[in-house]
């Protein structure tokens, strides 16, 4: 039986559990976002006995800027202070990946002082053209080349939480009628354009997909349109794919307060597809973490808030789960 302590190969790398730190957003970064010594900090006070630990995401174009905050990626300049983060954590044995994110009609324009875009027009957001769209795809894979240069072991593309490959996936925001909007082909479009571009320039260090399976509402995503877009990116040379809330974001009031409450979307994900697939959603206990791994619903779980919280939770779930 495959238990939470145990190794997994994930492309070139073994990880020694199963045990991930998904990406969480501080607000440590500096305006321009450059790495700072508290953010480091921050990582390396949690990252000790995790199998991956997933840095927040990072801007790849100012247009897409969450928070004053936020880390970036949209620059060469921001190499070398994301070669201190990748290095420090590495030192201390945890493989780490860089999350890339684009906000699209989410990003803030009094931050970033520039007119959000999206899938679909709204009076905030102005509707990506097909030219625009291409541009957009050259950032993500520049960050990510920009990501790998700095040392990380892989990327994460951010497609979840109503972002903007979200938004482009989900139909409750993408009304286009050109080839990226409509059937699920069309909006699966632009998402799987940038996982390929990204796949070219990172070659074969990691790369994983933050899949935004479920919107949890009637005229959002469904989950074996999901299954499909996860075969998608399996085939689109993806090694691990990362199962989140879709337009409802990663902590739907609704769902607080249960265990593990992405977890079921991630165990149908990982019926479709070979590929690993984490789990994640309020998860606390290292006994129910183990039992959904020793229960094969998925084979890794990502705790966030309870990492925030405890920075010792992965090195106490260790020492409590050994035999
Ligand atoms: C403060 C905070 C910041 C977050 N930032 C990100 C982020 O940058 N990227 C992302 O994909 N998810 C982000 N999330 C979602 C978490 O990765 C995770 O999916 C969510 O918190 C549910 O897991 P948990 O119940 O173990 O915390 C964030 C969550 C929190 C609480």
């Amino acid at each position: 039986m495959v238990r939470l302590l145990d190794s997994l190969k994930v492309g070139d790398i073994t990880l020694k559990n199963r045990i991930v730190m998904p990406p969480m957003y501080t607000g440590f970064a500096t305006k321009k976002g450059e790495v700072t010594e508290k953010l480091v900090d921050h990582y390396i006070d949690r990252c000790k006995n995790l199998g991956l630990l997933i840095i927040e995401h990072s801007y790849v174009a100012i247009e897409g800027k969450l928070s004053e905050r936020q880390l970036g990626a949209y620059n060469e300049s921001l190499i070398s202070g994301l070669k201190k983060l990748s290095r420090r954590i590495q030192n201390m044995g945890t493989p780490v990946i860089l999350q890339i994110s684009h906000a699209g009609n989410r990003a803030m324009s009094d931050v970033t002082g520039i007119k959000k875009v999206s899938s679909s027009p709204n009076n905030q957001s102005h509707e990506l053209e097909s030219d625009e769209i291409k541009v957009i795809i050259q950032r993500f894979a520049k960050a990510a080349e920009w990501g790998i240069k700095a040392g990380f072991n892989g990327i994460e593309i951010h497609g979840a939480h109503g972002f903007l490959l979200n938004q482009f996936y989900s139909p409750i925001t993408n009304k286009r009628s050109d080839q990226y909007g409509g059937c699920l082909e069309n909006r699966l479009r632009f998402p799987l354009e940038v996982v390929r571009e990204v796949k070219k320039k990172i070659r074969n260090k990691l790369l994983l997909y933050r899949l935004g399976s479920d919107d949890l509402d009637p005229r959002g995503t469904k989950i074996w349109e999901s299954q499909i877009f996860a075969i998608k990116l399996e085939n689109a040379g993806v090694n691990l794919i990362d199962v989140s809330g879709g337009i409802c974001g990663s902590r739907p009031d609704i769902l607080q307060g249960i265990q593990g409450y992405f977890v079921s979307q991630a165990q149908q994900i990982r019926k479709a597809v070979n590929v690993p697939i984490i789990g994640v959603g309020g998860i606390k206990e290292p006994e129910f973490a183990n039992r959904l791994i020793e229960e094969e619903k998925v084979d890794l779980i990502a705790v966030g808030r309870q990492l925030f919280k405890d920075p010792d939770w992965a090195t106490k779930t260790v020492e409590r789960l050994k035999i």
